[in-house]
C-alpha cells in the first residue's frame, strides 16, 4: 500500500462502485459519438449494398447507397467518414494512374457526399493499393517498392482528393516524405485548410486480412508490406515516425491497428499531445463478429468495452466499422 493510502476500511473502493449513479459520476473515460469515424467501402454500380463475407454488417456501396448512408451517419451525429474504394481487377495497371484520375470512383464518391451531405467531414486513404496491379501501397519497379516516385503519385493522388472536396487526407502508405510532399501541394494549390490524418504508426499487421478482400487487394497482392509498414516489435520506431509525419505538417496522427496496440497509442498521446486516433481495423472487427455470431461472447458489450479501450488509452476517436451501431446504442 502507498505511503498516501489510508489502510482499510477507508479504502472500501466497492462504494463507488454500488449505483448506476455513482459509477456514471466516478467514471474516468466517456466514449462518445463524436469519436467515431466510419471507414466505408464504395463500388461502381446502381442501388447495390453488397455485403462483405469476410466483415459481416459491412458492405460495399454504390455511390447513390453510399450517399444514403452517410447522411444516416450524420443523423446519428457520427462526424466523419472514410472513403475506400473496391476497384474492378481490370482498371489496375503498374503506373496506378488511375488513383489520381478526378473520376475515378473515389473522387465521384467524395463529390457525391459533401453535395448531399455537407456537414458530415469525409476522410479519405491516400494509398495506391486499390489502384495496383500488384497489390501493393506504392509504386513497383523490379520487384522493389520504389519510395520517391511512390511520393509523386500520392501528392497527385491526395490534390485530387482534395479537390473533390475531401476534409482530411489520410496517407496509409508509409513511404517516406509523404507528408512533407502533400503538405507543400496542398500549400501551393489553395488547399491549405485540408487536413492530415497521417497514418503514422502503421504497422506490419495480419489483422489487415478482411480489408484487403473488401477492396479486392488480397489477389493481387503479391509478397508483404514489411518493406514500409513496422515491425509489430518496433515501439520506438512508431514514436519517431510520428514525431517525423507531426513535424512534416500532419494535424492528426493515426495509430495501427488499434486493440493490439494501445501501449503505443498511450505513449503517442502522452509524448506528443496531438489528436490521436486509433484504427480498429478489419481483422479486429472480424473477430468480434466471429465470436459474436458463435454466441461465445455479447457483441454489443465487447465493441462498446473495445471502443472505451481507446479512450481510456488516450486516443481522441477511433475509426471503427461499428461506428453506426455504437452509435446507436449511445443515441438511446
Ligand atoms: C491500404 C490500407 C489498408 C488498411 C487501410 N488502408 C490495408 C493495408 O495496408 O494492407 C487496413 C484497414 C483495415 O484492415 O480495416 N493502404
Amino acid at each position: 500500500m502507498s505511503a498516501n493510502q489510508a489502510p482499510f476500511p477507508a479504502t472500501r473502493f466497492r462504494r463507488l462502485r454500488q449505483t448506476d449513479a455513482i459509477r456514471a459520476l466516478t467514471r474516468e473515460t466517456q466514449l462518445a459519438v463524436d469519436d467515431l469515424i466510419w471507414p466505408v467501402f464504395v463500388r461502381e454500380g446502381e442501388s447495390i449494398e453488397e455485403p462483405i463475407p469476410s466483415m459481416p454488417g459491412a458492405h460495399r456501396y454504390s455511390i447513390n447507397c453510399l450517399v444514403k448512408s452517410a447522411r444516416e451517419a450524420a443523423a446519428l451525429g457520427i462526424p466523419a467518414i472514410c472513403i475506400f474504394p473496391y476497384t474492378d481487377p481490370s482498371l489496375k495497371t503498374q503506373g496506378c494512374e488511375l488513383a489520381w484520375d478526378p473520376d475515378n470512383i473515389s473522387n465521384r464518391a467524395i463529390r457525391a457526399v459533401k453535395d448531399a451531405v455537407p456537414e458530415i467531414a469525409v476522410m479519405t486513404d491516400i494509398a495506391l493499393d486499390p489502384y495496383n496491379i500488384n497489390g501493393h501501397d506504392g509504386i513497383v519497379r523490379d520487384g522493389v517498392i520504389v519510395n520517391d516516385e511512390t511520393v509523386e503519385a500520392l501528392v497527385k493522388m491526395g490534390l485530387a482528393q482534395a479537390e473533390a472536396g475531401a476534409d482530411i487526407l489520410g496517407p496509409s502508405d508509409m513511404m517516406d516524405g509523404r507528408i512533407g510532399a502533400i503538405r507543400t501541394a496542398l500549400e501551393a494549390e489553395g488547399h491549405g485548410n485540408v487536413a492530415i490524418m497521417s497514418y503514422a504508426a502503421k504497422f506490419a499487421s495480419a489483422y489487415y486480412g478482411p480489408f484487403r478482400d473488401a477492396v479486392g487487394a488480397s489477389g493481387a497482392l503479391t509478397g508483404d508490406k514489411n518493406t514500409y509498414q513496422i515491425d509489430p516489435a518496433n515501439r520506438q520506431q512508431a514514436l519517431r515516425c510520428v514525431e517525423r509525419d507531426l513535424s512534416e505538417g500532419a494535424d492528426m496522427v493515426m495509430v495501427k491497428p488499434g486493440m493490439p496496440y494501445l501501449d503505443i497509442a498511450r505513449e503517442v498521446k502522452d509524448t506528443f499531445g496531438a489528436p490521436t486516433y486509433a484504427y480498429q481495423v478489419s481483422g479486429e472487427y472480424a473477430m468480434i463478429e466471429a465470436a459474436a455470431q458463435q454466441g461465445w461472447i455479447d457483441g454489443d458489450k465487447v465493441m462498446l468495452e473495445s471502443l472505451m479501450a481507446f479512450r481510456r488509452a488516450g486516443c481522441d476517436g477511433v475509426l471503427t466499422y461499428f461506428a453506426p451501431r455504437v452509435a446507436q446504442i449511445l443515441n438511446g
